[in-house]
């Protein structure tokens, strides 16, 4: 995908609805294709730098692993041992990387963080996460659906929890995709003002239906998708315990799941908390997708990798 070659993607705001359905349609295509070839040649000798101040199991490994299967090397670059943890700035960090790296990822809380490196460095930057968007995961949520559902369009989608970074995300894409999309969640965890001016604009643009409502129950009626995320992001974990009493009524299990349609799709972006936001059947259940979806960061993210890089 030679027009996206050097992008960035700090929010996936910026990419058009034709964009994500081709790197889409070439995540599945690089998934099919690692059945016969493991080692899909097209990022040889080319290094990803990856820095991580905060904790991942799915980012790094499919990170890490995708570059390796696209004939690459990744490298995992910890604040605790990096100058940039003590103090180093980030412009400083971001010059110098892109002198020995084709592509910076980074997983950080601030977004302007990561807005500061990619305004600074010369190669593609990758938002791993921040505290306001989520948008590998969102690619391959698509993925996920698009292979469960065959078909992305028309579809409804229901996010139910906190209005944080992956249900911004989550958002963005399926409205992209000209899905119907719907959030519920308790008052005062609403998303960003900011953010859901731009996801409305979103979904003016693709002439997609978009609902924010404080009913769990409204939010899934006739849903082909529900979505949820834990209750305290990190960074929020000294809210753990107001937050749970915030969130009852907005659990995943099989009472709400009654609401939706009868072939729905559970998703979960993992990690979960069986017991809190979604009950071990609807998780461990015949409508859960949760390690498809895991497994499809892998997929979604090399097809990203060889295109901007
Ligand atoms: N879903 C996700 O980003 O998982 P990790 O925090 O394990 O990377
Ligand atoms: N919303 C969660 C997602 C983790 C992948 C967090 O930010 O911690």
């Amino acid at each position: 995908l030679n027009n996206l070659k050097n992008r960035d993607v700090l929010t996936l705001l910026d990419f058009t609805a034709e964009e994500m359905h081709d790197l889409i349609h070439l995540a599945e295509s690089l998934k099919e294709d690692k059945k016969s070839r493991p080692v899909y040649p097209l990022l040889e000798g080319k290094s990803l730098g990856m820095i991580f101040e905060n904790a991942s199991t799915r980012t790094r490994v499919s990170f890490e692993t995708g570059m390796t299967q696209l004939g690459g090397h990744a490298l995992f670059l910890s604040p605790r041992d990096m100058q940039i943890g003590r103090g180093e700035p980030v412009k400083d960090t971001a010059n110098v990387l892109s002198r020995y790296v084709d592509g910076i990822m980074i997983r950080t809380n601030s977004h302007e963080t990561v807005e500061e490196l990619a305004a600074h460095a010369d190669v593609p930057v990758i938002n791993a996460l921040t505290d306001s968007y989520h948008p590998c995961q969102a690619l391959a949520d698509l993925l996920t659906i698009k292979e469960h559902k065959g078909k992305l369009k028309g579809l409804k989608a229901a996010f139910v929890g906190d209005g944080n970074n992956v249900a911004h995300s989550f958002l963005i894409a399926c409205l992209k995709a000209g899905m119907e999309a719907s959030l519920a969640v308790p008052k005062g965890y609403e998303p960003d003002e900011e953010i859901w001016k731009e996801i409305e604009k979103t979904a003016e643009h693709h002439q997609a239906s978009l609902t924010l409502t404080h009913s769990p129950q409204e939010a899934v009626q006739g849903a082909d998708v529900i979505y949820t995320d834990v209750w305290a992001s990190m960074g929020f974990e000294e809210e753990q315990g107001a937050r749970e009493k915030d969130f009852s009524g907005f659990q995943i299990n099989e009472t709400l799941c009654a609401d939706a349609d009868s072939s729905f799709i559970f998703m979960h972006c993992l990690p979960a908390h069986r017991g809190e936001e979604v009950s071990a059947g609807i998780i461990d259940g015949i409508h859960s997708v949760v390690y498809d979806e895991a497994e499809n960061r892998l997929h979604a993210q090399k097809a990203l990798l060889a295109s901007i890089m």
